[in-house]
């Protein structure tokens, strides 16, 4: 197994890769391993000559200083479980000062607008904190291909469009969203919570999927209506956001045209412990 902490010895490690114009699969990670993201590695092995792996809890990407200190750092088990995939896989696993140097800022970014919704209307600066981050990972690794996980629907979207504003030879490959067996999507915060509170989560699934076939034949605000009752009557889980919205633009409905592909989007609190969830509605 081959691990680097710094991006010059990576560079000239995968220097003969691309000059023999072998393919390098690569999966962005903040850690904290589950199944979600060994789906990720393993399709990356499948589709690649080389597959690299990043673990980077990236610090300009949280606007909530908590949220950051709190977020698990496991890198030693994390590179057991990835060498267990495949020992074949190579894992960058940098230091703040590696990706940043001194200065620990974002780049701005325009994203035409995908910024502006959910996630970037809750957590200020949060996708000028990916696009800094993927944008340097991207220059280290030089990726053919690289996967991400529908989970985080809208950072696929903002990834898509910083590659494609800034030219940048990569695919993006989106991936399928693993679940627990109760339907919580599998994340790194999942290990903040009790064993009663990730039981309590499975409604956030549940909710999408009734809210999915509602939305067949009731009017989005019939749908929004049910998703707030639902979580009026929860006390452990706090409702932030519950939005339909435009697959593509991402912008919020509140009528359907025929036309159109829509995805539900929502976000929850579980005490200090925030988790989203998404699902398409068509
Ligand atoms: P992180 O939350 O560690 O997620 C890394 C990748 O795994 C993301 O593309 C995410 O969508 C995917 N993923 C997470 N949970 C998943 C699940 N249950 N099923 C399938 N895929 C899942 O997303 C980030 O890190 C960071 O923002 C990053 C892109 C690494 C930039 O710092």
């Amino acid at each position: 197994m081959v691990i680097f902490n710094n991006k010059k010895d990576l560079k000239n490690y995968l220097k003969p890769f691309s000059d023999s114009n072998k393919t390098i699969g690569f999966v962005p990670t903040m850690g904290a391993l589950h199944n979600g993201h060994l789906s990720l590695f393993q399709k990356s092995v499948e589709q690649n000559d080389v597959t690299v792996i990043s673990i980077f809890v990236n610090p300009t990407q949280f606007n909530n200083k908590e949220d950051l200190e709190k977020y698990p750092r496991t890198l030693e088990s994390d590179i057991k479980k990835t060498e267990t995939l495949n020992p074949n896989i190579i894992v960058y696993a940098p230091t703040v000062s590696d990706i940043y140097g001194e200065n620990v800022v974002s780049e701005k970014f325009d994203y035409d607008g995908l910024e502006n919704q959910m996630e970037g209307k809750q957590r200020p600066g949060h996708f000028d904190g990916v696009g800094t981050i993927v944008k340097a990972l991207f220059e280290v690794v030089k990726p053919t291909k690289a996967y991400f996980g529908e989970k985080d629907y809208q950072q696929v979207l903002i990834v898509k469009k910083m590659v494609e504003k800034h030219n940048l030879p990569v695919e993006i490959v989106i991936c399928p969203i693993l679940r627990e067996k109760n339907g919580l999507a599998m994340s790194s915060r999942n290990e903040r919570l009790s064993e009663e509170e990730r039981e309590k989560a499975g409604i956030i699934y549940q909710t999408l999927l009734q809210a999915k076939e509602l939305f067949q034949t009731k009017s989005p605000k019939e749908v929004y209506n049910f998703v707030y009752q639902t979580f009026q009557s929860q006390n452990f889980l706090q409702l932030e956001y519950f939005t339909i919205a435009d697959s593509e633009t991402l912008v919020e409905i509140t009528e359907k045209q025929e036309t159109k592909k829509y995805r539900a989007f929502i976000a929850v609190n579980i005490g200090k412990v925030r988790l989203i969830d998404t699902i398409s509605l068509n």
